[in-house]
């Protein structure tokens, strides 16, 4: 493990939900199977099709998952923030990676090899549970994409990524706030384009839905699930 310290890493590896509860003698086992690395902002971790070995547990900092055409457009599935995993589809499933996935910011990782999943999941079943709890999560949140895109306008995807990104804030950290994402991020999102959801944010800072602080979005849950269902 290159240059955070041992201890260091224990304390981040304690910050995942997965690891909740765990004996300091096993969380060490599992630590010494887990590789330390570092990347700078805008390194692609992994790049879709490629053949995958590895799953990576983002320890610090943020990523982008996305798809792009072969025109270079992007489609951004999600945003990541430390603590998350990601890269574990390919080590379960043995297919080519099924999406980029790009450091927005310098982040730290911790990198689990593809023949050491079995004996972590033996010695923490916990994380098998995590691993498919988080990808029924993800299927979710595209059935709920794909219905936006089917049934619903622009302006009505615009606010729910508005939505979600800000009740996942407020489960996570109990502010429902956005922060860090730009107005283009939120518009590759909903499937739009940065003046739209640009519009839609003013509009809805206009009718106090929401207010923004420098590049924090700071949202009111509650009249938002109303302007949405009425839009
Ligand atoms: P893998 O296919 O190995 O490599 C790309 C990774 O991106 C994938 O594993 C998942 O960890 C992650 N990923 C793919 N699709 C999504 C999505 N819709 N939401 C969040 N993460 C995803």
């Amino acid at each position: 493990m290159a240059t955070a310290s041992q201890d260091t890493i224990l304390a981040k590896l304690r910050t995942f939900a997965m690891f909740e509860g765990i004996a300091e003698e096993d969380l060490g086992i599992l630590a010494g199977l887990l590789t330390y690395r570092e990347f700078p902002k805008g390194s692609f971790i992994v790049t879709q099709n490629d053949r995958g070995s590895a799953m990576y547990f983002l320890l610090a900092g943020r990523v982008k998952i996305s798809v792009a055409s072969p025109e270079g457009k992007e489609l951004a599935l999600s945003y990541l923030e430390a603590p998350a995993h990601f890269g574990e589809m390919s080590v379960v499933d043995s297919e080519p990676r099924s999406a980029d996935v790009i450091a927005i910011t310098d982040i730290e990782t911790l990198m689990l090899e593809s023949s050491d999943l079995a004996e972590a999941i033996q010695m923490r079943p916990q994380i098998a549970l995590t691993l498919i709890s988080s990808l029924s999560r993800r299927v979710r949140s595209l059935i709920d994409r794909l219905q936006g895109m089917a049934f619903h306008d622009a302006t009505h995807r615009v606010m729910r990524v508005v939505l979600n990104v800000a009740t996942a804030s407020y489960e996570a950290r109990g502010v429902p706030v956005i922060e860090g994402l730009t107005h283009y991020e939120i518009a590759t999102l909903a499937g739009t384009s940065r003046e739209t959801a640009s519009r839609v944010i003013s509009n809805l800072c206009r009718d106090g839905v929401v207010a923004t602080k420098g590049r924090r979005i700071v949202v009111d849950l509650f009249q938002l699930r109303d302007a949405i269902e009425r839009a």
